[in-house]
């Protein structure tokens, strides 16, 4: 067994101080707050508006908070993954401007791009590299400007995404009692036909013709999604109960991938778990793809105790999903 596990040991958050309401979005589209709440289960959403900053720049503040709340210096960190799926620009990496705003020149890394498993595919990664012996302070980023690509003409995804960035240190602990445990991980390229952006990558540069198709917002054909994701983050998140040997009352918390509430119930029943661990922040925030599993660790942080067990589970882009089993460690 490892004798190195992976710890969070500090989690900020930026959130964007534009609140888009579903009062707001019905006045854009035929829509209203009563579908949105009963269909998904989301009140209110956070927008970046200002133009000119992109997905780094939340990650910045994210990043300078975390090292200010750890009271770490810039210089210590030798990793930072940023996962997302808005980058500021298809390249350089966010990862790399991100350090660059916040003075991380010891460090090297670069953007892990999974959808909504963006948190979960750069756990993973990043628990890889401390456990490896080699890394001693890393930073994960998860940061999203979903407004950027979310076309606000389109009611089947407008009322959907919002806007956040969490960033967390992740140190080594020889208490292998804490920490990363272990992961089950997916991917299907059928998902490439039910949820994607069709343009602005090497296959459809951007052009004139593709602006005027609106080509370059997300497309999703939600009730195939819907489908998908309710069936595989049930099922991968029991996996990760049976074989870990979890019972119900093992688990501390689900904290679930916040793209419909409905979705989320649904795995919290399969896994046989009351309401009260499985822990909920899409009234507020929306869906922020890989963002939103942080999102919640940071809203609910004051709850955790050392040595909770929590399992986070998440289904997106791709298709991908996936579950973690990890230990509160502080
Ligand atoms: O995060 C990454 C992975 N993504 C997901 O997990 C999302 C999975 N999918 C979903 O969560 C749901 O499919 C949605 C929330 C996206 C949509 O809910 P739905 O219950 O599947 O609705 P639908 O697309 O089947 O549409 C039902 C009806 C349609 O009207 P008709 O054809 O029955 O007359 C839609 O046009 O609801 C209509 N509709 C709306 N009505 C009011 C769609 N969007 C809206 C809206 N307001 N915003």
């Amino acid at each position: 067994m490892n004798s190195i596990r992976a710890k969070i040991s500090g989690i900020e958050a930026y959130l964007p101080e534009y609140i888009l309401t579903n009062d707001e979005l019905a006045t854009m589209v035929d829509t209203s707050d009563e579908w949105i709440m009963s269909r998904v289960g989301i009140k209110e959403r956070r927008i970046l508006k200002q133009n000119g900053l992109g997905t780094s720049f939340m990650g910045e503040q994210a990043v300078k908070k975390l090292l200010a709340a750890t009271h770490t210096a810039p210089e210590e960190i030798d990793l930072l993954i940023c996962a997302t799926v808005s980058p500021d620009m298809l390249f350089p990496a966010t990862a790399n401007i991100i350090s660059d705003k916040c003075g991380i020149l010891n460090a090297w890394g670069y953007d892990i791009n999974a959808g909504c498993c963006g948190f979960l595919y750069s756990f993973y990664t990043v628990a890889n590299f401390i456990e490896s012996g080699r890394y001693k302070k890393a930073i994960l980023v998860c940061g999203e400007r979903m407004s950027g690509m979310t076309d606000y003409q389109d009611r089947n995804t407008c009322p959907l995404f919002g806007d956040a960035a969490v960033a967390m240190l992740i140190e080594p602990t020889s208490d292998v009692s804490l920490g990363f445990k272990d992961a089950i991980m997916h991917v299907d390229g059928v998902g490439r036909h039910y949820l994607y952006q069709t343009a602005g990558g090497s296959l459809y540069p951007p052009t004139a013709e593709t602006v005027e198709k609106r080509q370059h917002y997300i497309h999703q054909e939600g009730q195939q999604v819907f489908k998908y994701a309710v069936s595989r983050m049930a099922d991968v998140s029991v996996q990760m109960m049976e074989k870990h040997n979890l019972k119900a009352e093992d688990i501390a918390y689900l904290i679930p991938h916040q793209a419909n509430l409905r979705i989320i119930d649904a795995t919290g029943r399969r896994m046989g778990l009351t309401n009260d661990k499985i822990l909920i922040n899409i009234e507020k925030f929306g869906n922020t793809a890989g963002t939103s599993i942080p999102l919640v660790l940071w809203d609910f942080k004051d709850k955790f105790k050392k040595g909770d067990n929590l399992i986070f589970s998440a289904f997106g882009a791709g298709f991908t999903w996936g579950s973690i089993f990890y230990t509160w460690a502080y």
